[in-house]
Formats: structure tokens, C-alpha cells, sequence
């Protein structure tokens, strides 16, 4: 790894969304600055800046990471995607160039406000692609690593079930019974709510 002075200007070499791009930098500029500010992806949102909302997450070598705990410098010579890029190879003709995960969202209402959207999804694309049948409960453990003001998380969970089931062949992601894979019914936090009979 390259050594950076105090105050001198880091140059940063990075491909972001597949395409080579550089930029200069103070090396303490963190990598959701770098993108935003000096790459302008401006898809990738910063919220808290302590690693605790998940919105500024992005994918760094393919793994889902949260931008504002990197230095931009430590992304020199990797790969980085940010919601920018999450279309790449995998939209459908006549679906507005969206990917598969993003056209779901869309349908469920999953979007709510939009701020901590870029990180959900990516958090979800990249847990789609280690995990591609995923159960209720473990969708809403992943999206735990999210604080959203929103709040309303159950249409995200509808939406990454419905996106799962579709790549599986599956009709219905919804249709299943609650302990099979992909069921998107009435899970174990919400079930707890429930008056008991
Ligand atoms: S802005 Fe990075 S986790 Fe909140
Ligand atoms: S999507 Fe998180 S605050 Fe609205």
C-alpha cells in the first residue's frame, strides 16, 4: 500500500461500477466523501458517519461495506459499486434499465423515503448473491444492519423474498409456508406482536 504525507494530495485509482477512474484526495478523506465529492456518485448517502445507519453502504471487492468507515485511499486498485452501477448486466428489457432487486423494490413500495435506499439495496444484492434462498427471518436479520427512519421495513423483506423466489423459478415467494425458504408472511418479530389466542 501506497504511503500518503499529512497534508499531501492522494491520487486514487479505483473502478467504480466496472470503469477505471482516478482522483486526488487528503488522505484522511473517507471513501463515501471520495465517491460523492470527487467521483460523483452521489447515489451512495451518508447519514450517521460511524458505521451505525448502513446507508452509505457500498460494495468494495464485491463485499458489502459501509463507505464511511474506509479511508478513500485504502480502495486504491479495487473494485467498487455503489446503486449506481447495481443495473449492471442484470436489467430486464422494458424495466427502465433496473436490475431484477430494484424493479422488486419499486413494486413493493419498497423505496420508502429513498435516503438509505442505495445502501439497503446494496446490502441486499450483495446478500442475494451468497445467499439465494434466503428465509424471512434471515432477510430481516441482514436488513438489521440498517437504521432507517422509515422505519418500514416489512415491504424490503417482501421485496428481497419476491426478487429470491423470482431468480429460484418460483411463482410466489409469498405463497410458501412460514418455515420454508422465501416465505414472506408473518415472521417470528411479528408474530410476537400478535394477541395470543
Ligand atoms: S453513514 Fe455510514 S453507516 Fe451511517
Ligand atoms: S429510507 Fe431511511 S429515512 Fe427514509
Amino acid at each position: 500500500m501506497k504511503t500518503h504525507r499529512k497534508n499531501e494530495l492522494a491520487r486514487i485509482e479505483l473502478v467504480l461500477n466496472g470503469v477505471k477512474r482516478s482522483g486526488t484526495c487528503e488522505p484522511r478523506t473517507l471513501l463515501s466523501d471520495f465517491l460523492r465529492h470527487e467521483l460523483g456518485a452521489t447515489g451512495t448517502h451518508v447519514g450517521c458517519e460511524h458505521g451505525v445507519c448502513g446507508a452509505c453502504t457500498v460494495r468494495i471487492d464485491g463485499v458489502a461495506s459501509r463507505s464511511c468507515l474506509s479511508l478513500a485511499v485504502q480502495a486504491e486498485g479495487r473494485a467498487i459499486d455503489t446503486v449506481e452501477g447495481l443495473n449492471n448486466g442484470a436489467a430486464k428489457p422494458g424495466h427502465d434499465g433496473l436490475s431484477d432487486l430494484q424493479e422488486a423494490f419499486r413494486r413493493n413500495h419498497a423505496l420508502q423515503c429513498g435516503f438509505c435506499t442505495a445502501g439497503i439495496l446494496m446490502s441486499c444484492a450483495d446478500y442475494l448473491a451468497r445467499r439465494p434462498d434466503p428465509t424471512e427471518h434471515e432477510v430481516r436479520e441482514m436488513l438489521s444492519g440498517h437504521l432507517c427512519r422509515c422505519t418500514g421495513y416489512t415491504n424490503i423483506v417482501k421485496a428481497v423474498l419476491e426478487t429470491a423466489a423470482e431468480r429460484l423459478g418460483r411463482p410466489n415467494g409469498a405463497a410458501l409456508a412460514p418455515d420454508e425458504p422465501g416465505h414472506a408472511g408473518v415472521g417470528p418479530a411479528e408474530q410476537a406482536l400478535l394477541p395470543s389466542a
